[in-house]
Formats: C-alpha cells, sequence, structure tokens
C-alpha cells in the first residue's frame, strides 16, 4: 500500500492507493462519526464497509446527474435520516460522485467531512484529489461549487476491475498529461505506483496554489495542460469524447502550438505522440471538426483582448502563457485537423 500526503495547509489529508485499500476505510475516518452517508451510483458496482451504522445513498449517472438538484436531493435524505455535523460523508464513484457528494458534503450544516473512495481511473488520479467540488448548470459545466478538501482519499486499484474500457482510457488520458508536468518516467512503474505518482504530482501543485491564483504562471493551473482545447471539443459537444479521450487530442495540440510558437523542438513533440501511444490514446480529432468554431470555444472567457490564453510546454517546463494572437493559434490547429501528413512530424 502507497500512501501520499496532500499538504494542504491546514487540512492535510491521505491518499491512499493500492489493492485492498478500501479494507483501510474504517481506520480513515474520524473515530466520533457516528454515521456514515456513502453517495454511489448503481453502477460503480463496488462496495464499501465503513466499519460503522451506514446507509446508501444513490444518485444518478453522467454529468446530468451534476446538479444542485441531486445536492437537495442528498441533503434532505441526510437530513431526515438524522446525520450530524460530527458525522461522515463517503463518496465511491468516479468524477461524477465525488464532485457532487463532495459539493454537497461541503455544503450540509455548512460543511461535514467527506472521504473519497474513486472506482475510476481519472478520479483516482485527478477528480478526488485536490478539494475542487460542484455541479453543473444549464449555462455550463462546474458553474456551481466550493473548495472542500476531502479528509482522506482511497483509491482502491480492484475497483479498476470492473471498469469499462472505454473509461480506462478517459483516465489514461489524464495519466498521459502528468508525464509532461514533471518529466518523470511514469511509464516504466506497474499501476499502483504510478497512479501514486500521478497523485504526488498532483498533490504537490494544489498543496503550493489550492485555490487557483489567477496572477501564478506554474501554479494550479497548470493542471489544465491539453485542456483549452479539450473543453472547446468537449463543448463543440457532439463527438462523444471521454474527457480524457479529448485532453489527449489537446495534448497533441498543446505540443504543435508551443512547436509553433518556437518553445519546444521537434523531439519534445515526438514525445507526446510517443507517450500518447504508449497509452494507446488517440491524437486525431474526429472528422468535420469546425476549426473556427473551436478557436471561439477556446477564447470564449477571454474574448479576442489581449489573445488566448493556454497552458503549454516551454524551456522552463509546463507554465501558463496569455496572449497568444488568434492567428498563432489558428495555424497548428489547421494541421491537427486538416493536415493528417503534418501529425506524423512529431514521429520523425
Ligand atoms: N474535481 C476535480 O478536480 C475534477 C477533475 C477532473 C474531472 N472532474 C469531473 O469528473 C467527472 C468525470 O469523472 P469520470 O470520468 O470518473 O466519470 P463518471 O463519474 O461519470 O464515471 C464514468 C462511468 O463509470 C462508472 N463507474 C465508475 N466506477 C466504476 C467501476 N469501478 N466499475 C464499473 N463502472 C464504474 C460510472 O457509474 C459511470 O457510468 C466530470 O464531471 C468532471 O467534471 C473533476
Amino acid at each position: 500500500m502507497i500512501t501520499v500526503e496532500v499538504a494542504v495547509p491546514g487540512s492535510a489529508y491521505p491518499v491512499v492507493v493500492g489493492a485492498g485499500a478500501a479494507g483501510r476505510l474504517p481506520d480513515l475516518l474520524d473515530p466520533g462519526a457516528r454515521r456514515v452517508a456513502v453517495v454511489t451510483q448503481p453502477g460503480v458496482g463496488f462496495a464499501v464497509d465503513p466499519g460503522r451504522e451506514h446507509r446508501v445513498f444513490p444518485i444518478g449517472e453522467g454529468e446530468q446527474a451534476k446538479t444542485l438538484a441531486t445536492v437537495e436531493a442528498l441533503c434532505r435524505a441526510w437530513s431526515q435520516w438524522g446525520l450530524s455535523r460530527g458525522d461522515q460523508v463517503v463518496a465511491v464513484g468516479g468524477g461524477v460522485v465525488t464532485d457532487t457528494a463532495g459539493f454537497a458534503a461541503a455544503v450540509y450544516h455548512r460543511g461535514v467531512p467527506v472521504v473519497h473512495v474513486p472506482t475510476t481511473l481519472l478520479g483516482m488520479v485527478d477528480a478526488a484529489v485536490g478539494g475542487k467540488t460542484g455541479v453543473n448548470l444549464p449555462e455550463g459545466k462546474n458553474l456551481v461549487g466550493a473548495f472542500w478538501q476531502p479528509s482522506a482519499v482511497v483509491c482502491d486499484t480492484d475497483a479498476l476491475a470492473t471498469l469499462p474500457e472505454r473509461e480506462l482510457r478517459s483516465g489514461l488520458g489524464e495519466m498521459a498529461k502528468y508525464h509532461f508536468l514533471t518529466g518523470d518516467d511514469l511509464l516504466a512503474l506497474p499501476l499502483d505506483e504510478r497512479i501514486a505518482a500521478c497523485v504526488r504530482i498532483k498533490a504537490a501543485v494544489v498543496a503550493a496554489d489550492e485555490r487557483e491564483d489567477p496572477g501564478e504562471t506554474r501554479g494550479r493551473a497548470i493542471l489544465n495542460y491539453g485542456h483549452t482545447l479539450a473543453h472547446a471539443l468537449e463543448s463543440a459537444g457532439e463527438y462523444g469524447l471521454r474527457h480524457g479521450e479529448a485532453v489527449a487530442i489537446g495534448l497533441a495540440y498543446a505540443a504543435e502550438l508551443a512547436w509553433y510558437l518556437e518553445r519546444i523542438d521537434d523531439a519534445r513533440v515526438a514525445d507526446h505522440y510517443r507517450v500518447l501511444a504508449e497509452y494507446g490514446l488517440s491524437a486525431t480529432p474526429p472528422p468535420g471538426l469546425d476549426g473556427d468554431r473551436l478557436l471561439t470555444l477556446m477564447g470564449r472567457d477571454k474574448k479576442a483582448v489581449g489573445g488566448l490564453t493556454f497552458v503549454l510546454d516551454g524551456p522552463g517546463g509546463v507554465e501558463v502563457v496569455r496572449g497568444v494572437a488568434p492567428d498563432d493559434a489558428a495555424a497548428p490547429l489547421s494541421w491537427l485537423l486538416h493536415d493528417a501528413a503534418r501529425r506524423p512530424r512529431g514521429d520523425g
């Protein structure tokens, strides 16, 4: 079993990784907690035993369940059951469950402790660690939320045995991202150590910049490496990409853009394609995408004033780069979308 400490000032907590890690859950709960509300989805199929009185509160599937209505339903059901401030919530599932249950825990009685038991790879290396919780509005994803650090995270790799192939690949997209944040050779590690290594990278970034200070260029925002195009691909919507699949394409684009801006050389671009290939991830966007629309979506928050903001690799590592001219962002996007012959350049 591997334990990684997330040293967030004032609320440090352990992330326990390994086969059978869920057996540690009773010890990781507050000894004073009398009752435990377990939030999960029927499809998760991974049961935990908190070792004290508990009840399961199921929520629905997918982004459409990540709503204020679900948060209200959870809080009302907890209240009717008698969950008090001294009790605890345990979220068992992917990012949809940990984001929603985490937010409900953050606001119920103005905050009850939550332990996350992520059961997707994406949840283990990303969503369950770092304290961002929240739900969607019809107007956009994750528009309502809170920073609410868990009191512990339990990554039981046994849970991954039932995870559908596509969900596993989605987690691999996030995992691939971590390769470029530190330069560590994560591919050489067995799965549990690799998950722990990703958690360690995220933990270090979050401990240094818990609230994502907008003035930081190497703070929490670097965790969004590959995400600018990924979010645009997801907002464009109709392509049905899982998050990590979109991130994989976003990583290829970030590498091409950094090369175009002369921040990295051919070999570093090749590195990006190599890591994506070794994870079995496609760098190729689905056919029929409209570059102009993607550019608009990527610049939506900042408009054209002062250019676009990206997280890009460079001589000093990955950092936030502001003021990228729309024309500069457009050229590598056009290669990626239309010039299949251009892409293997990274391999050569
Ligand atoms: N808070 C953060 O920092 C953060 C970071 C990244 C992503 N997220 C959020 O995470 C969400 C995506 O999470 P996700 O990719 O885990 O998707 P998800 O939670 O929708 O899970 C994917 C599917 O797998 C099923 N599942 C979960 N565990 C399983 C298991 N062990 N066996 C079989 N099936 C299982 C789920 O029921 C679901 O159908 C998004 O809403 C995203 O916004 C949050």
